[in-house]
């Protein structure tokens, strides 16, 4: 049987690796949009499923280019004229977003456009199905018990803002040009391959040094803020699934479930036999381990948010009916998965 081609935008990032992964053990054949770098760091979650581009009937493509050029995407869709697109390329970081709101807007808002329009320009409308990464944070801040797909929007960041855009013109292209073109609207999911300026990540790395060390201060933001943490590995399952729907569509996944930051620091050090316990408020609160007393966290002004969303729920029933998809990672094994794998990988690098 002819295998499936798949395009992923954010090839080189958490979801576009791990989906990657997944849609080779499915037998695709993957092509990758990777951006130039100075360095071959960018491609580093790639190593363990990239093999050179000489070997022959490989299943795996890479193709330098940026979501934010029209014409590098009008070109890519008509030599590779995917069966699936999945486009994960953005500026994802919500803080950074606040310092870099021009860039965010463009990269995040303007290349979701330029890939639909490439797939209108090249006649693609019925051969490629669209997914596209949509974000919890088009919510804001959580007002009743939980959000799905009729929740009104309400963004609070420029990314969030741009996102949104994202979302509307993928299901504007849907109505007008009968693109088969859905949403995904994820809920914050984390993994081993996360990047090391997320939260949970920033968290379970650190307490891998700290495992070694025994030392050293962790400077963290709004420790109050909940967050709806699920583990990667299944939302790229999902987004598969939200493709392979008989009909385009818009989807939530997430767990159902919130914790706040100090929640996850308090089970990622449980994880190394310590017991932290918090004191004071905001910006002054700290994290303390119980039994030698050494401070251990620190809440500092800087890492706080221009606006925070301070807690997010997903209700993912529609997806769980129409889909059959649900999380299977609990919190604590996601935390327990991810400060293991740092602390084996703190171990080898030391
Ligand atoms: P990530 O790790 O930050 O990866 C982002 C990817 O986009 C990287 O491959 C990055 O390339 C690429 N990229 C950025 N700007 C680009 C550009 N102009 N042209 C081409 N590629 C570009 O993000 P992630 O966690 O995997 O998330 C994937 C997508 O889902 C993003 O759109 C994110 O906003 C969205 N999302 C994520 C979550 C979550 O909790 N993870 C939840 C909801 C939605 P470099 O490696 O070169 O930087
Ligand atoms: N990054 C970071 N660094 N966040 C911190 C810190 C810190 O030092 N201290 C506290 N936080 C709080 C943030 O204020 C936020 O409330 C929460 O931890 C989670 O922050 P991030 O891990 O940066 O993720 P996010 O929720 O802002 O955004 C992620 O999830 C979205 C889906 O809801 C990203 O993956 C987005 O791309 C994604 O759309």
């Amino acid at each position: 049987m002819k295998k499936k081609i798949a395009l992923i935008s954010g090839i080189t990032g958490q979801d576009g690796f791990l989906l990657a992964k997944f849609l080779i053990e499915k037998n695709y054949i993957v092509h990758g949009i990777k951006r130039r770098s100075s360095s071959l760091h960018s491609t580093v979650r790639l190593d363990t499923i990239y093999q050179d581009k000489f070997v022959k009937n490989q299943s795996l493509h890479l193709h330098y280019g940026d979501v934010s050029d029209p014409a590098f995407c009008c070109r890519i869709l008509k030599d590779i004229k995917p069966d699936e697109l999945y486009h994960l390329a953005a500026q994802s970081h919500v803080a950074i977003s606040f310092e870099l709101p021009h860039y965010t807007a463009s990269v995040n808002s303007l290349g979701t456009l330029n890939l639909l329009e490439a797939i209108r320009i090249n006649s693609l409308e019925k051969k490629t199905r669209f997914y596209n990464a949509g974000s919890s944070e088009m919510y804001g801040s959580l007002k009743g018990s939980s959000q799905n797909e009729k929740t009104p929007f309400c963004p609070q960041s420029p990314y969030a803002t741009s996102k949104l855009f994202s979302y509307w013109i993928t299901k504007n292209y849907r109505e007008s040009y009968k693109i088969f073109a859905s949403n995904g609207i994820l809920f914050n999911h984390e993994s081993y391959s996360r990047g090391e300026t997320f939260v949970t990540r920033k968290i379970t790395m650190f307490v891998a040094k700290y495992n070694k060390l025994k030392k050293g201060t962790l400077y963290l933001g709004n420790l109050s803020s909940k967050r709806d943490w699920g583990f990667a590995g299944d939302y790229v399952q999902g987004m598969w699934k939200i493709i392979q729907h008989p009909k385009a569509d818009d989807f939530v996944l997430a767990t159902g479930k919130s914790y706040s930051v100090r929640d996850f620091l308090r089970e990622a050090f449980k994880c190394i036999n310590i017991e932290i316990v918090f004191k004071g408020k905001g910006s002054k609160e700290i994290g303390f381990d119980l039994k030698t007393k050494k401070i251990i966290v620190k809440s500092i002004a800087h890492y706080y948010r221009p606006n925070e969303v301070t807690n997010l729920i997903g209700d993912y029933s529609k997806a769980k009916k129409l889909l059959k998809w649900k999380p299977k990672t609990k919190f604590k094994a996601l935390v327990k998965m991810m400060v293991s794998s740092d602390i084996k990988g703190y171990l080898q690098q030391n």
